[in-house]
């Protein structure tokens, strides 16, 4: 007989009957997706894993708990036939034939009526990926066809644009420290489907090149500003390009909400009534040192850290930090945007009780290929800095899981 291929379906399966019989491996890895599938599930069998039982326990399944017998599959709408008995696997699969039950086999996919297909979700699709005839079958295909589909949406490698609920707005978009790897799933997916991406100078710049030709990237720090401050000009800029129907991103280095103005950026556009949704990222002050072998805690040296702004120096009235008391935690300080104040700052920090003798690092654009560690203390860090060129963007870790390392 001539094979054709199989006619892929997707079977809703809330609160009717489907029979399991077998309770080893297959029936574990099977049984997850119908409980999520909402069945009202049989399990016939006389013993079962762990994992099983436990699901039985939980009320998820209902475990009858002997062998197959002839009738089980009368009442069943789909049934997955996996016990360790070739005859009873045999006589079940000639019963759904009777009831015209369609039934998935484990040990012999040729007399099976259905074949589960190799799944996987990615936000509101499930992909299922099926062999076109039973000859060519080739599981590990089929899972590696899935896998490929389901990354590639995840990461925004495959291009699938939401068109029904693709709504205008603007997504503010945390792209991680620098690496294009370390930015999110969603942040990648959200990126591939924008039609305007404004982004900043720090953060995953190599994902801009990999861009669609049609999608409009604009640099934010080259926003004319005229009258307006910058950050002004930012938020009408997003407004202007949501209010065009176009979806935007807004591309900022590690997380919008530390050090990265992205609350300025939410209360403006909700001001203008423009959706917006925010996706976090990896942010500089953590993985930045962690790239440069340096972990912001440690058991028995660290059990804080306190990650601070230096931008502003420490004696200058526009700071809200509090040296002082910053200089009398135990834990490692962290400090972003202060490559040009570290000299004030180490003496301030000194000059209220920190050892001189503290161990510093600078991880200067951590997680690119231009990455550099200089390490000092708190006595000659100002002099490092100028001796080794140290440059922004750098972050600045203080304490001793600086000399921690491996
Ligand atoms: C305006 S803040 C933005 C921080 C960002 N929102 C975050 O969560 O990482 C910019 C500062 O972050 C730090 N920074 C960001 N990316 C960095 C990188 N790849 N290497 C070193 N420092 C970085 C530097 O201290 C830089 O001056």
């Amino acid at each position: 007989m001539a094979e054709h291929p199989a006619y892929p379906v997707g079977l809703r399966l809330t609160g009717r009957r489907v029979v399991v019989l077998g309770a080893g491996q297959v029936a574990q890895r099977r049984l997850p997706a119908l409980i999520a599938a909402g069945a009202d599930i049989v399990l016939v069998s006389p013993e079962a894993t762990p994992s099983v039982e436990a699901m039985a326990d939980a009320g998820e399944i209902t475990w009858v708990r002997r062998r197959y017998e002839d009738g089980d599959l009368a009442e069943a709408w789909y049934a997955l036939i996996a016990t360790s008995d070739p005859g009873a696997n045999s006589a079940a699969s000639a019963e759904a034939e009777r009831h015209r039950v369609w039934c998935v086999r484990s040990d012999d996919a040729d007399l099976a009526t259905a074949w589960t297909p190799a799944t996987g979700h990615s936000e509101g699709v499930t992909v299922a990926v099926l062999t076109t005839d039973a000859r060519g079958r080739d599981p590990r295909h089929t899972a590696a066809v899935r896998d490929a589909v389901v990354a590639g949406l995840r990461d925004g490698t495959l291009v699938a644009p939401h068109h029904r609920t693709r709504t205008a707005g603007v997504a503010l978009v945390g792209g991680g420290p620098g690496d294009p790897d370390l930015i999110t799933v969603r942040g990648r997916r959200l990126l591939a489907e924008a039609d305007v991406v404004i982004a900043d100078r720090l953060g995953p710049r190599d994902l801009l090149a990999e861009l669609p030709p049609h999608v409009e990237v604009i640099d934010a720090a080259k926003i004319p500003y005229g009258r307006y401050m910058a950050q002004e000009a930012i938020n009408n800029a997003l407004i202007e390009h949501a209010r065009q129907g176009k979806s935007v991103v807004r591309l900022k280095g590690g997380d919008p909400f530390v050090f990265g103005r992205g609350m300025e950026e939410v209360q403006a556009l909700a001001e203008a009534g423009i959706p917006c949704t925010v996706v976090p990222g990896i942010s500089s002050s953590i993985s930045v040192p962690g790239a440069a072998g340096i972990p912001v805690t440690h058991r028995g040296v660290a059990h804080e850290f306190t990650v601070v702004s230096g931008h502003v120096a420490p004696d200058d009235e526009r700071s809200l930090v509090d040296w002082p008391s910053l200089a009398k935690l135990t834990g490692t300080l962290v400090i972003l945007m202060g490559v040009d104040k570290i000299g004030k700052i180490a003496e301030t920090l000194v000059a209220h009780g920190k050892s001189p003798k503290t161990p510093v690092a600078l991880v200067q654009e951590g997680t690119t290929a231009a990455q550099r560690r200089v390490d000092a203390t708190l006595a000659t860090v100002a002099e490092t800095v100028r001796a080794e060129d140290v440059k922004p963007p750098a972050v600045i870790v203080i304490g001793d899981v600086v000399t921690v390392g491996p």
